[in-house]
């Protein structure tokens, strides 16, 4: 052992041991005091250094103010239910800290990362000339794809004609994409979703004509396979339509929903996306890695060089000339970490049998809780559940909108300070509901039960409450 080095192997498995009693007792949501919050802010290093024990001491303790993304009941945004060998990969990966910028360099790593990239291409239904890179999530894989995609499509005459075709329900990044890449509002295309979330194709197809008659250059079409909100998956094969009818790049935003992929029983809801130009997958999302472990696919690998293939007097030696393979070529970093071992540890370690039936546990959990919801009076559903999503409310008769919202909020501050649950609001069609992610494989029948009992508990006091409230407020009114 090196001298210098404290005894980091005994810290470590110490460490795990600690962590995952904590991430299964402890807190769903954790907050530090003001003044906590304010001594770690006004922190600065200290000049002589500390006991490895006190630092790691303190660092579990900052760490530990946090949402537990893992937790088997936190159901908030996209939960990251992470598998300890994901980490336990990551950790080995960032211990050898190879450079994944150059197949020279970091050729195990690079080779692994093109046969990962090739593996979940095919799963996506892309032909052999496809590629791709891993990313640090979809707003990077986005960027990426708007890039390649003007670059494609556009040239010097028509870039500031082009126009860009996304849904009410696509994710903000691609919108951030877009003005990154040079575009202005005017050249972004809002279209309208239909009952179910899904892009209207009809309002699609509709703007483009406009577009055309204006004399624009329609070039990119955004669809989204799993909407944030609502987890709805757009019609991929009428939009693939209207993109080559109309030659525009089609971009498919499967952060989230790409995971069906992986799966025995429900890739069929992925059908169409093997007809995307560009596809964003994160791993981080529904595979259980640790952040960040994004990827952009391209159909075709090659077009990702005209967008970023660069050289200098510097990179001769880590330039090899019978492999063109060099990741800074196909995409926006030089200097980038191996993220994607941590999921090729994973895959090894655990198989795809087992990671299918992970995959299909959310699809379980959301039917159970749909289940359980039904059989209560007062609650309605407030989109189609779809892929692992539920959104819904309590809306007893009698109450107005911006009360129902009220409670609906109320209800899920309750969960959270009881620690029964982290379930949080979103906003449907401009109403306020409560929305559950169900991806986490550790979350039992029972907990799902249990959540749904709370959250009705929770709704009838919070109505009892108003409804005590507004009685008082119409006795005080008549008093004089
Ligand atoms: C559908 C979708 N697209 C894009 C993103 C952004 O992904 P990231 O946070 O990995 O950049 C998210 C995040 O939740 C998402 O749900």
């Amino acid at each position: 052992m090196d001298p210098t080095m404290p005894n980091l192997y005994g810290e470590i498995s110490e460490f795990a041991e600690r962590y995952y009693h904590i991430a299964k007792t402890g807190p769903i949501l954790n907050h530090p005091s003001k003044k906590r919050l304010s001594t770690i802010e006004n922190n600065t290093p200290p000049k002589a250094g500390r006991l490895i024990r006190d630092v790691i001491q303190e660092a579990e303790e900052i760490l530990s103010y946090q949402l537990s993304t893992g937790h088997p009941r936190n159901f908030a945004f996209i939960p990251t239910p992470v598998s300890p060998v994901s980490w336990m990969g990551d950790a080995i990966t960032s211990a050898y800290n190879p450079f994944g910028g150059s197949s020279v360099s970091g050729a195990g790593v690079c080779a692994v990362e093109r046969s990962l990239i090739a593996w979940i291409a095919e799963r996506f239904g892309l032909p052999p000339s496809a590629g791709g890179q891993f990313v640090s999530g979809a707003s990077m894989a986005c960027l990426t794809a708007c890039t390649v995609a003007r670059d494609q499509r556009l040239n010097d005459h028509t870039r500031c004609k082009g126009v860009a075709y996304v849904s009410e329900e696509t994710h903000f990044c691609t919108r951030k994409a877009l003005h990154i890449i040079g575009l202005l509002d005017y050249q972004i295309r809002t279209i309208r979703c239909d009952a179910a979330f899904h892009m209207n194709v009809d309002h699609l197809r509709q703007a483009i004509t406009e577009d055309l008659e204006k004399g624009l250059s329609p070039f990119l079409v955004v669809a989204t396979c799993g909407t944030t909100s609502t987890g709805a998956i757009d019609h991929l094969d009428q939009i693939a339509d209207i993109a080559r009818r109309h030659k525009l790049w089609l971009h498919v935003d499967a952060a989230y929903g790409g995971s069906v992929a992986f799966s025995s029983t429900h890739r069929k809801l992925l059908n169409g996306i093997e007809r995307a130009d560009s596809i964003a997958w994160d791993a981080h999302k529904w595979l259980f890695q640790t952040f960040s472990c994004g990827t952009i696919l391209f159909r075709e690998k090659s077009h990702a060089l005209k967008s970023f293939a660069s050289t200098a007097n510097f990179c001769r030696d880590i330039e090899d000339e019978e492999d063109p393979h060099n990741p800074w070529n196909y995409g926006i970093e030089l200097t980038r970490p191996a993220r994607h071992m941590k999921l090729w540890f994973f895959l090894q370690v655990l198989g795809m049998n087992r990671v299918d039936q992970m995959i299909g546990r959310g699809f379980e959990l959301l039917d159970l809780a749909v289940r359980e919801l039904n059989k209560l009076p007062h609650w309605v559903v407030m989109a189609p559940p779809s892929l692992a999503i539920f959104n819904f409310r309590f809306a007893p008769e009698n109450v107005n909108q911006g009360n129902l919202d009220k409670i609906n909020e109320r209800v899920s501050k309750e969960l959270i300070a009881r620690n029964a649950a982290c379930i949080i609001t979103t906003r449907v069609r401009g109403v306020v509901g409560l929305r559950m992610c169900t991806i986490n494989p550790r979350t039992s029948d029972e907990d799902i039960c249990r959540v749904v009992k709370e959250l009705d508990h929770a709704a009838h006091a919070v109505y009892k409450d108003f409804r005590a409230a507004e009685t008082g407020m119409t006795k005080d009114a008549g008093k004089v």
